[in-house]
C-alpha cells in the first residue's frame, strides 16, 4: 500500500488532475502516522503466521519490515497530535523487537510465541499511553491475506 499510493498520485499529476492548492507533484508523498500503523498491523499478523509455521526466513523478513516501517514513521512523525510518538515507539518496542529477533535467529518456537505476545502487549501499552487505548492488538487467528504462503517452501 505504501508503494501504491505514490504511483496513483503520479498518474493523477501526469494527467493534470492535481488541481491548484493541492500538493505539487514535486513534493514527496508522506504517509500519515496512522498509515504506518496500518502497515505495521498487517506485518504483525504476517509475522505471527510465519513464526507459527516455523518459516524463520519469512519471520525475520517481516520483523525487518516492521522495524523499517516504524523507523520511517518516527523519522517523518516525531510527534503525532502533540504526542511524542517517536520516543514512545523506541521506549516501548526496542526491547521486544530485539527479543523477537533473538528467538527467530535461534529458531526457538516457544521463545518466538512469548516474544510475540510481549511485542503485542507493548503495542497496546503505547496505544494506552498515546490516548488510543481503544486500539487493541491481539494475536491473529486467520492470515491477513489468502494469496501468500506462510509455510516454509522447498524443504
Ligand atoms: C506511540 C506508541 C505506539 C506504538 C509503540 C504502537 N502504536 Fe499503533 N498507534 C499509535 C497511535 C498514536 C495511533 C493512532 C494513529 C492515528 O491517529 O491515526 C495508532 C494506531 C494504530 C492502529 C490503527 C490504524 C488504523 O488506521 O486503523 C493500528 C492497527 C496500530 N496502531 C497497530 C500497532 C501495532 C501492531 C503496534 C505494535 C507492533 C503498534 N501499533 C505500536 C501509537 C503507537
Amino acid at each position: 500500500m505504501k508503494r501504491f499510493v505514490p504511483i496513483a498520485v503520479l498518474i493523477l499529476a501526469a494527467a493534470g488532475a492535481v488541481g491548484a492548492g493541492e500538493r505539487p507533484a514535486s513534493e514527496p508523498y508522506v504517509p500519515g502516522f496512522g498509515e504506518f500503523m496500518s502497515a505495521t498491523q498487517v506485518r504483525h499478523a504476517k509475522l505471527w503466521f510465519a513464526g507459527d509455521a516455523r518459516n524463520w526466513e519469512l519471520a525475520a523478513f517481516e520483523l525487518d519490515e516492521i522495524k523499517e516501517g516504524l523507523e520511517d514513521a518516527t523519522r517523518l512523525h516525531p510527534t503525532h497530535e502533540g504526542i511524542p510518538v517517536a520516543e514512545m515507539i523506541k521506549a516501548n518496542l526496542d526491547a521486544p523487537l530485539s527479543a523477537l529477533a533473538k528467538a527467530i535467529e535461534a529458531k526457538d518456537e516457544n521463545g518466538f510465541t512469548r516474544a510475540f505476545d510481549v511485542l503485542t502487549a507493548a503495542c497496546n501499552s503505547c496505544h494506552t499511553a498515546a490516548a488510543h487505548a481503544f486500539i487493541k492488538i491481539k494475536r491473529p487467528t486467520t492470515p491477513p491475506v489468502s494469496n501468500q504462503v506462510f509455510a516454509p517452501t522447498g524443504k
